[in-house]
């Protein structure tokens, strides 16, 4: 009998893989989603298979109209419900009294910072009672990611973190979303790749990086600590 590690690396079927994990952790699986382009397809699959997983999502207070507009667009179109996570009101406020609303623009420290605050945290809050977190990570977006398996225990979380699109291509992906009519950021038709909060987000130039538009003025390895190598 193969391990859970080795089970879940054999199977190319996301929704048989989700299953096997809610069937050993029922109640404790739970989906992030920044609705994304690959966290679309995992919603999809989820909500389309009637997986028992939680979704939730975490808004920074700085996210895209776009974005917000996709949040209702998918509430919409699956009528499925997820949690909207927001960042503690306190530490917001002391953050922004003590060194103003931009911040993150003026060193890597005040920007790790600021995602510390408003989604690190928050991910944590969510992530309470889970057992297995599924993110929509894949090895083609950056070096850090180059080696990541599919499903991988957390330590400093102590769960399994599932990543299942973690081997698919940019092509596969965009052919499943365009192939199920799944609904996406109305940003991707105007050059933008990787999408997170808005002063951090910018469109990209054909050919460059994917995740040329995140943090675009730092040399950094350009993580938020949401998934610290
Ligand atoms: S980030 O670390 O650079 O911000 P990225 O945007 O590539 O992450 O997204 C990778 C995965 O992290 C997503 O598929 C999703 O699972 C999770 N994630 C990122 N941002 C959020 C968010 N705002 N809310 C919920 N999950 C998120
Ligand atoms: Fe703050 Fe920018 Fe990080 Fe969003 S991406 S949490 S605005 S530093």
């Amino acid at each position: 009998m193969k391990d859970l590690f080795g089970q879940i690396a054999e199977q190319k079927d996301i929704a048989t893989g989700i299953r096997i994990l809610t069937d050993k952790f029922p109640g404790a699986v739970a989906f992030s989603t920044s609705f994304g382009q690959e966290d679309q397809v995992l919603a999809d699959i989820i909500w389309r298979n009637q997986l028992p997983v939680r979704v939730f999502t975490l808004d920074t207070g700085r996210l895209f109209q776009e974005t917000y507009d996709l949040m209702d667009l998918t509430r919409a179109r699956y009528k499925q419900p997820f949690e909207i996570y927001f960042p503690e009101t306190a530490a917001v406020e002391a953050l922004v009294k003590e060194k103003g609303m931009n911040s993150f623009y003026d060193s890597v420290e005040n920007r790790k910072e600021c995602c510390y605050i408003r989604k690190v945290v928050p991910l944590n809050r969510a992530l309470q009672g889970t057992k297995v977190w599924i993110t929509g990570l894949r090895a083609e977006q950056s070096e850090n990611r180059h080696d990541m398996p599919a499903l991988e225990w957390d330590e400093a979380r102590q769960l399994y973190k599932y990543n299942p699109l973690i081997h698919w291509t940019f092509e596969e992906m965009t052919a499943y979303l365009e192939k199920n009519n799944v609904p996406y950021n109305r940003l991707h038709d105007k050059g933008f790749v990787s999408i997170g909060c808005a002063p951090c987000t910018r469109a990209i130039e054909p050919g460059e990086h994917p995740r040329a538009g995140r943090w675009w003025w730092e040399s950094s390895q350009k993580e938020c600590g949401l998934h610290a190598s």
